[in-house]
């Protein structure tokens, strides 16, 4: 058997056309939705995400900033900067990239976010929000994963999932958004004794371990669900995934490329996050959430 690809891509591209009306109904009222990016340092990796980032705004029509700061820039400095954004009606969203240098409390950074502009759904209530339903923004990851799983038909209630990876950005949000789905979810980590005698368990497998290859055939049930969350750069310059790709894909039912996959998920649901910020803001939205998480 060969597996059914996933294709990331596609689902995006279908999504970010779906976006041009309700462009065209903010532009109505003068509104175009914007998005401020706040890059700290000069990490090659976040420079190429934010690069990401901007250039969707830019593709969709949206308004964007980015803003700059030195890796030795003050946590005042930061906070003020983000207190200002807060306050601007030209930006419905705000983003500060992570990771941030070690003398900068992240935790108070992310709090400083307006909830309502916190795109990124890392704030505090919105990541308690993902506990009791009444979350503003999903983070973008696992939400572009839950419309990947949509998209494709896939059942999700009653299904038993395996999330490898448990960190606030990935994989503990996956799984509070797949649990309050109906499905019944283990969480994998760094510390998890023997690995596959939980992912061979899994109808479906959401892997975000940062570990290339991590996930291989022996550890995978027949017919199963691969969603391969992993963006690894190898020492040749080439980009794999968390799972063995090869040899996964002739034993499971389906499951995403990398590149290709989640990828342009993520960026898809936080243009997605900002267009519904400014939906809310010009008065189109009046609910908190698209669905019910
Ligand atoms: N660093 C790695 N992934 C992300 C993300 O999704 N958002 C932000 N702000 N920083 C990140």
């Amino acid at each position: 058997m060969s597996a059914r690809l996933i294709d990331g891509r596609k689902l995006a591209r279908i999504l970010r056309d779906e976006m041009a009306p309700r462009l065209a109904a903010l532009a109505e009222r003068g509104i175009t939705p914007g998005l401020a990016v706040i890059l700290v340092g000069e990490d090659p990796a976040s420079a190429v995400y934010v690069g990401n980032k901007i250039r969707a705004c830019e593709a969709v029509g949206f308004h964007s900033r980015t803003i700059r700061f030195p890796a030795e820039v003050t946590q005042d400095e930061l906070l003020g900067r983000i207190v200002s954004l807060n306050a601007d009606p030209e930006i419905h969203g705000i983003l500060v990239q992570l990771p941030l240098p070690d003398h900068i409390d992240m935790a108070r950074v992310l709090e400083t976010i307006a909830v309502e502009k916190d795109v990124d759904g890392f704030h505090l209530y919105n990541v308690g929000g993902l506990v009791t339903g009444s979350t503003i923004f999903s983070p973008c990851t696992p939400y572009g994963v839950v419309k990947l799983l949509e998209a494709e038909g896939i059942e999700i209630q009653g299904q038993n999932v395996v999330v490898v990876g448990a960190s606030n950005i990935v994989g503990k949000p996956m799984a509070l958004m797949l649990m309050s789905r109906g499905a019944t979810v283990s969480i994998c980590h760094i510390h998890t004794r023997d690995l596959a005698q939980f992912t061979i368990l899994a109808d479906i497998l959401v892997v975000a371990a940062g570990v290339p290859g991590l996930i291989i055939p022996q550890m995978v049930k027949r017919g199963a669900i691969v969603i391969d969350v992993g963006i690894n750069r190898m020492p040749d310059g080439s980009i794999r995934g968390d799972v063995d790709f090869e040899g996964l894909k002739e034993k499971v039912a389906a499951i995403t490329p990398v590149p290709g996959g989640v990828g342009p998920m993520t960026v898809t649901m936080l243009l997605e996050n900002t267009l519904q910020s400014a939906e809310r803001a010009a008065g189109i939205r009046s609910e908190g959430i698209e669905d019910p998480v």
